[in-house]
């Protein structure tokens, strides 16, 4: 079956398994394909196999067993051998199992029954991350996740990436302003939640304005409050959110939009650690670490003029470059099988192969959307459940056709009662009243703005505010 075609020497592949059935099989197919194989039947000997040389570049490991189930010896593996690829079998259809399991560092997972071609991609995949970073330094083939509250994780499985939570590290406990560049979608938020959550503020609030959400009035009061009678309707005091932040982490999104007047507020804010409320002439003293974040090219601005160069420099104090996924290509497999397992909980659905050819086809996109599409891709497939209609769409993305949600479903006949159709008229409607949704609450409701944000009329706006019945 050609499975290690590009590997010179023979791959060692570690099968923990209690059922002598599937020891056996393992076997088999394994050694067919000119691997070298042990088998154990328990997770304690899978662990005392671990201590001696030479360590498998594989451990294929089973979910259920007795004694010490699968994702207990996980830990264990991890703990001894924190480099180990691991890949869990699972037979579960409970995606909880598969979440966990990611969570605690396993490369990646098969569902059992699976085909040996699915096998084939797994072990391709783990064995080519192996290749590129096996060399003196053993640790680099670690992958990274790291939950950051909101059933939200930072994967970092990319030396790019990887060196980015290094820096991570290495900043959060300085009181200094990160300044987070990178293209949309790129995971620049999750960088952001993540110098907070190792930071000594982790337990302190953390809070986010988007910068280009809202007019420049509006804006300031957001962010520095008032006192009443600061202008029109303002009757009583409202503190801003810069107060509310206090010992906390406050990311200003999309940071190159601020208005030039607030830019000088801003600047006071971080020189000096305070403020005045609109209409006030006491100041507040506020300990608020300053992030910041935008994907458009602030020396741009500052040659234009609308960015203040000294306020540029201050928030330039250490900058974190976010690559586009399309240069982190190796991270696409596994951000896929995470993406699919965390959707899959949250939308109480069994999670879907990932066929080679879906998992080639995403490793050659070029995903200019970057981690936010392919989050959208994953929970588009999970909902649709039909391979070929995803990869279709892609296809037409790629061929610059975009989305045909009609596509024809000629060789699949229509699944359900209502059709194919109506289910993907379901999952559009789902998507727009997200966006719909997210656009008015981040413009409070200033449906002009929002429309601006959403790029569609104003009277389309209302139009489709009416028709899903979306309410403040
Ligand atoms: N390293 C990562 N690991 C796991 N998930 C990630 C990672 N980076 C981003 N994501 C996910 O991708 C999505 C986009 O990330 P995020 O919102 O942080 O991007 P962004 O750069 O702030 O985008 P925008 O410019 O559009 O605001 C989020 O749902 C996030 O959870
Ligand atoms: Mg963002």
């Amino acid at each position: 079956m050609g499975l290690v075609t590009s590997i010179s020497s023979k791959a060692r592949i570690l099968v923990v398994d209690d059922e002598p059935g599937m020891q056996q099989y393992l076997r088999t197919v394994l050694e067919a394909g000119s691997y070298e194989v042990f088998t154990v039947p328990s997770g304690l000997e899978a662990l005392a196999r671990v201590t001696e040389d030479p360590l498998p570049d594989v451990v294929l490991l089973d979910v259920l067993m007795p004694n010490m189930d699968g994702l207990r010896t996980l830990e264990k593996l991890r703990e001894t051998r924190p480099g180990l690829k691991v890949v869990m079998l699972s037979c579960s259809t409970d995606p909880r199992n598969v979440v966990q399991a990611i969570r605690s560092g396993a490369t990646d997972y098969l569902t059992k029954p699976f085909q040996i071609s699915e096998l084939e991609a797994v072990l391709r995949h783990s064995l080519a991350s192996h290749a590129v970073s096996s060399g003196a330094d053993g640790e680099a083939t670690k992958v990274e996740i790291e939950d950051i509250g909101g059933d939200q994780f930072f994967v970092a499985a990319s030396p790019a990436m990887r060196k980015i939570r290094a820096q991570v590290d290495q900043v959060a406990n300085f009181n200094v302003p990160v300044l987070i560049l990178g293209e949309s979608g790129t995971g620049k938020e999750v960088v952001a939640r993540l110098v907070h959550k190792r930071s000594a503020r982790a337990d302190r609030p953390f809070m986010k304005v988007n910068c280009a959400a809202l007019p420049a009035d509006l804006l300031e009061s957001e962010l520095f409050g008032y006192e009443p009678g600061a202008f029109t309707g303002a009757n009583r005091a409202k503190p801003g959110k810069f107060e509310l932040c206090d010992t906390g982490t406050f990311l200003l999104d999309e940071i190159g939009e601020l208005p030039a007047a607030l830019q000088a507020k801003l600047l006071h804010v971080i020189q000096d650690q305070e403020f005045s409320r609109l209409g006030s002439r006491s100041t507040i003293k506020v300990d608020v670490r300053v992030l910041a974040a935008t994907n458009v090219d602030i020396q741009e601005a500052i040659a234009a003029k609308r960015f203040r160069e000294d306020l540029f420099y201050r928030l330039n104090t250490f900058t974190i470059q976010i690559p586009p996924l399309r240069e982190r290509r190796e991270e696409i497999p596994l951000l896929l099988s995470q993406f699919m397992a965390r959707f899959a909980l949250r939308y109480a659905r069994a999670p879907l192969p990932l066929s080679p050819g879906l998992v080639d086809a995403c490793v050659r996109y070029s995903w200019p959307g970057n981690l936010r599409e392919l989050e959208n891709f994953v929970k588009r497939y999970l909902i649709l459940a039909d391979e070929s209609l995803v990869r279709t769409e892609m296809q037409e993305k790629v061929n610059g056709l975009g989305p045909a949600p009609e596509a024809p479903a000629a060789k699949d006949p229509p699944p359900t009662a209502g059709g194919l159709k109506s289910l993907v008229r379901n999952v559009k409607d789902l998507a727009e009243i997200e966006a719909i949704s997210r656009a008015l609450e981040e413009t409070r409701w200033n449906r002009k703005k929002a429309a601006r944000l959403l790029e569609i009329s104003y009277k389309a706006l209302l139009y489709k505010i009416r028709q899903y019945g979306i309410e403040k």
